[in-house]
């Protein structure tokens, strides 16, 4: 089976290797989208027209699976992709608010670019998974996504982003690219638990292959 996955860049490849570990034997197309990079600060309008391009082409290149291994692409554009292509499947990744939410974490932090934060997905998976004992914050975060991008200024970025914003006891890493600095962000929360949505999209991948 061919699969294809992409994101605006490196951030995707956290990603590509939970598919490939479950499942090793299939084919992937992985497009990292350097010049459209970041997405988090794109209209949800440029984000469908980035996207379609990209799955055009990953469909042309046989692919049967798409993954969109981007939160900021899943949370804006995969209900309208899925419309647009009925003939191929898609899986997408989205902020592990659910995930949080079942862990007896009281205070939540949610970490992700600004156009995760602001998508209405986002908003209603707070909605439909906060229990009555859970504070839940939203972050934005600006510029962190491109600092990792470019392996530069990351430590700073981070510093920016989370300055004064609490303590909490589990973090949503809610932009694959953030995976990439789980230790970096892991520092400033050493008692918390971090989260993403990686496993999930690995086991939902495999479902369907095997279907
Ligand atoms: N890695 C992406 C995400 O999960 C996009 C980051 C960006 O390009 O802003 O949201």
């Amino acid at each position: 089976m061919k699969i294809g996955v992409f994101d605006s860049g490196k951030g995707g490849t956290t990603i590509l290797e939970a598919v490939k570990r479950v499942l090793p034997e299939e084919k992937y197309f992985y497009i990292a989208d350097f010049e459209n990079c970041p997405y988090g600060e794109k209209t949800k309008q440029e984000l469908l027209e980035i996207t379609s391009a990209i799955v055009s082409r990953l469909r042309k290149w046989g692919a049967k699976i798409i993954v969109v291994a981007c939160n900021t692409a899943t949370t804006n554009c995969i209900e309208d992709l899925r419309q647009k292509y009925p003939e191929l499947k898609f899986v997408g990744v989205e902020p592990a608010i659910k995930l949080a939410t079942k862990t007896d974490a009281r205070r939540i932090l949610v970490m992700a670019t600004p156009g995760t934060i602001k998508s209405e997905r986002t908003n209603a998976l707070l909605e439909e998974n906060q229990k009555i004992d859970q504070e839940i914050k939203l972050l934005a975060c600006p510029g962190l996504a491109e600092a990792i991008e470019e392996n530069d200024d990351v430590e700073m970025t981070l510093r920016n982003v989370l300055r004064g914003v609490g303590d909490f006891d589990c973090v949503v890493l809610g932009c694959t690219h953030y995976s990439l600095i789980k230790d970096k962000i892991q520092k400033f929360f050493p008692k918390a638990s971090l989260v993403d949505g990686n496993e999930a999209v690995a086991k939902r991948v495999k479902q369907l292959v095997e279907k």
